[in-house]
């Protein structure tokens, strides 16, 4: 049997995370957060004292960073040089980082194994900014994933608080247009939909009923091309 795969873009605190990770759940495949990899890239940039504005400078580390990737209690871990990193890369400045090591061509090319070789050997549910459209271009179901910038800040502002990281909605909203700008102007793999992927916007929908309506998508898709899990 052939390896099922869905894609799904869109910005962040757009919902692509926690419904995914949900759809995953119920669909008992694997559920990988693609934007965790660049987190880790920029963690350790920083950690390398390399500031954004001279963010070209990670290519000359990246010979150094070993990166894998592990599907352990039901959730994914990201190792980094065998180090678990957890939540650490989950710190609000570290979005900014992810962001700004993404534009490197070198760390995408970097990255684009890893991913492609988790896909090729699990049922996946992946989520990013280009996974339907460079990292999983025949992806069987394509979601293009988005909410209004005031409710995707809100999100993201609970998320930080809930993981003890607390921000300012002001600070979050202006990260998340930065960011937004960013990652959907770079040169490289920008974040944008793909021409065949299906919008769907969830600023109007609480969280279970966008699941359901998600899961519905989904599963209509994959019967409308008569693939079955
Ligand atoms: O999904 P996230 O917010 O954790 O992603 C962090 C950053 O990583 C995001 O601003 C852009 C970048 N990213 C990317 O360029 N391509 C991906 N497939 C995933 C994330």
């Amino acid at each position: 049997m052939s390896h099922i795969q869905i894609a799904i873009d869109g910005p962040s605190g757009s919902g692509k995370s926690s419904l995914s990770r949900r759809v995953a759940a119920k669909m008992g495949i694997v559920y990988v957060d693609t934007g965790a990899l660049y987190r880790t890239i920029g963690y350790y940039a920083r950690g390398c004292g390399i500031s954004l504005a001279e963010i070209d400078k990670v290519v000359g580390v990246l010979d150094d960073i070993h990166i894998e990737v592990k599907f352990e209690n039901g959730g994914q871990s990201v190792y980094l040089n065998g180090e678990n990193l957890g939540d650490k890369i989950r710190e609000n400045e570290i979005s900014m980082y992810a962001s700004a090591v993404a534009k490197v061509p070198a760390v995408r090319a970097f990255l684009l194994d890893v991913q492609k070789d988790i896909a090729n050997t699990n049922s996946v549910i992946m989520d990013g900014r280009d996974i339907g459209t460079v990292i999983l271009p025949n992806a069987d179901v394509k979601i293009f994933m988005s909410a209004s910038i005031e409710a995707r800040a809100r999100r993201r502002c609970a998320e930080l608080e809930e993981k003890g990281m607390p921000a300012s909605y002001e600070e979050i909203l202006s990260d998340i247009i930065a960011r937004d700008k960013q990652d959907s102007e770079r040169e490289i793999a920008p974040a944008v939909a793909a021409p065949d992927a299906i919008h769907f916007d969830n600023s109007e929908r609480g969280f279970e009923e966008s699941l359901e309506a998600l899961i519905k998508l989904i599963e209509d898709t994959l019967a409308s091309k008569n693939i079955s899990l």
